[in-house]
């Protein structure tokens, strides 16, 4: 029975009616279904101490595990230590993950130092999520110097995220800040600035943590006249060396967003293969090693009359193993830069009233599948649409905000970032696409009056200024 029907049969009055009549309770429990069942299990609500604890017993012994790992779950909340044994028991001898990491929940609620040994005990459990759990339930004694050091010994935990909360919680570890500015403060040296030259050296010259948010889309290895690599693991090189400055300049807990698609060299003759070189993939284990934080990946879909057609031949013919879809997806990477702090922390950085402007309040897309028809530009063969920038620029910044493009191609990120009250700051190696940038970024600063406030400069100059810190 779907859950909307249940709703309309069993509503709040019975469910109230069923909590407040333990044997009402039991007997109903009894004849209904296991949808049933679990629908009131979910519904209980609160639980005071002292509640009968018949009719949630009696469901222990029920062969659906989510029976069972609910059941425990609205024991726990009666808060009764003589239930301890009856956790300890489906904590060590369930047969099923989900009931024995509620049981062991159930033991940390009981906030009660007999739990203490057992909760140390479950500290040795093979599930990480059990003793995530156990951890959860002793940090309420963490002040307790033999609790600590239990703890502590799990610093070198093979799990990765209990490492994590140990670190934090026991140790106090946080990551570094080496930079004396606010989030949302930025050198004014770098504001709606264009330099022309190669990224690798002028990012050296960018202070630690001056960047609110990355948004970029490298060179697609050798399929674009714009980019030569003598091989591969050159290319990969090439841009975890970039990638990992703009590690260093970007703000704690800050955002990345990285556009890159798996691309194709054609076949030298029909004698060859044509190869396919999944960048996004080789990427990711490289931008995770230099402690980029993986969020999310949205996809950007583009109409398939866009996108060349690589059918032809599987059309006619038919056959298997020859089969290739025309590539109309590419990759939008986002991640965070490392920090303990939530999402919450970077927020409360700015004024009320900043985070009034940020808002979102239009419509927009709920789901990760992006669907934007590409842009084609005169000049640049690998635009961004704006649509693009301006959807990332609305999620991953604030207005006043400082936007990065290390490879800016004909600008778009810098164009979009003045139309939404950001700031940018661009850095592209071709002259030929500075002279796209500067014209179309001058058409977009005369319609906001800032002409006078976009500086396009060379190398060298961006060396002066960097060391006059202005
Ligand atoms: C895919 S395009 C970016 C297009 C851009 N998103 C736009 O909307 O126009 C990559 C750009 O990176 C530039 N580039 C490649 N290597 C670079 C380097 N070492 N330093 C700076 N720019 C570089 C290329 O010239 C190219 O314009």
């Amino acid at each position: 029975m779907n859950r909307a029907i249940l709703s309309k049969q069993i509503n709040g009055e019975l469910i109230d009616h069923l909590k407040n009549d333990p044997k009402s309770l039991s007997s109903f429990l009894q004849y209904q279904n296991d949808g049933t069942i679990i629908y009131v299990l979910e519904k209980l609500g609160r639980l005071e101490n002292g509640y009968s604890r018949e009719p949630l017993l009696n469901l222990l012994n029920h062969l659906n595990e989510n029976i069972r790992a609910l059941s425990i779950k609205n024991l726990a909340k009666i808060e009764d230590i003589s239930l301890l044994s009856t956790f300890v028991k489906y904590a060590s001898a369930d047969e099923s993950t989900a009931v024995r990491r509620e049981s062991v929940s159930a033991i940390g609620r009981l906030r009660n130092e007999k739990a203490i040994p057992i909760l140390i005990n479950l500290l040795k459990d093979d599930d990480p999520k059990v003793v995530m759990q156990a951890i959860r339930g002793l940090l309420v004694f963490s002040y307790r110097s033999e609790v600590k050091n239990e703890l502590r010994k799990l610093l070198n935990h093979p799990n990765e995220l209990i490492k994590e909360v140990i670190n934090k919680e026991v140790n106090g570890i946080q990551h570094k800040l080496n930079s004396q500015q606010k989030q949302d403060e930025f050198p004014t040296f770098l504001k709606n600035t264009v330099v022309h030259g190669d990224v690798q050296e002028i990012i050296k010259y960018i202070p630690d943590e001056s960047i609110q948010l990355t948004f970029t889309s490298p060179p697609y290895y050798n399929a674009r006249d714009y980019s030569i690599y003598q091989s591969y693991e050159e290319y990969l090189n090439f841009l975890e060396q970039v990638f990992k400055e703009v590690y260093r300049i970007t703000k704690e807990g800050r955002f990345f967003v990285l556009n890159t698609s798996p691309i194709i060299i054609p076949r030298i003759s029909r004698a060859h293969s044509s190869k396919r070189y999944p960048i996004p993939y080789d990427i990711h284990p490289l931008l995770v090693k230099m402690g980029w934080e993986f969020i999310d990946d949205i996809v950007w879909v583009k109409s398939e009359a866009s996108v060349k057609n690589r059918n032809a031949g599987f059309l006619q013919h038919r056959k298997p193993l020859a089969y290739k879809p025309n590539a109309v997806t590419e990759m939008l990477m986002v991640y965070r830069k490392k920090t303990d702090k939530l999402i919450d922390w970077n927020i409360k950085q700015y004024s009320w009233d900043k985070v009034k402007k940020s808002k979102v309040l239009e419509d927009y897309e709920t789901s990760n599948v992006w669907r934007i028809d590409p842009t084609f530009d005169k000049v640049h063969t690998a635009v961004f649409p704006l649509e693009l920038c301006n959807r990332v620029i609305k999620f991953y910044s604030f207005v006043g905000d400082l936007m990065f493009d290390p490879f800016a191609g004909s600008g778009t990120l810098g164009r979009a970032a003045l139309n939404l009250n950001r700031n940018f700051f661009l850095t592209e190696k071709e002259s030929k696409y500075i002279n796209r940038i500067k014209e179309e970024l001058n058409k977009c600063g005369n319609l906001f009056n800032q002409v006078s406030q976009l500086n396009f400069i060379d190398f060298e100059k961006f060396i002066t200024l960097s060391r006059e810190k202005i």
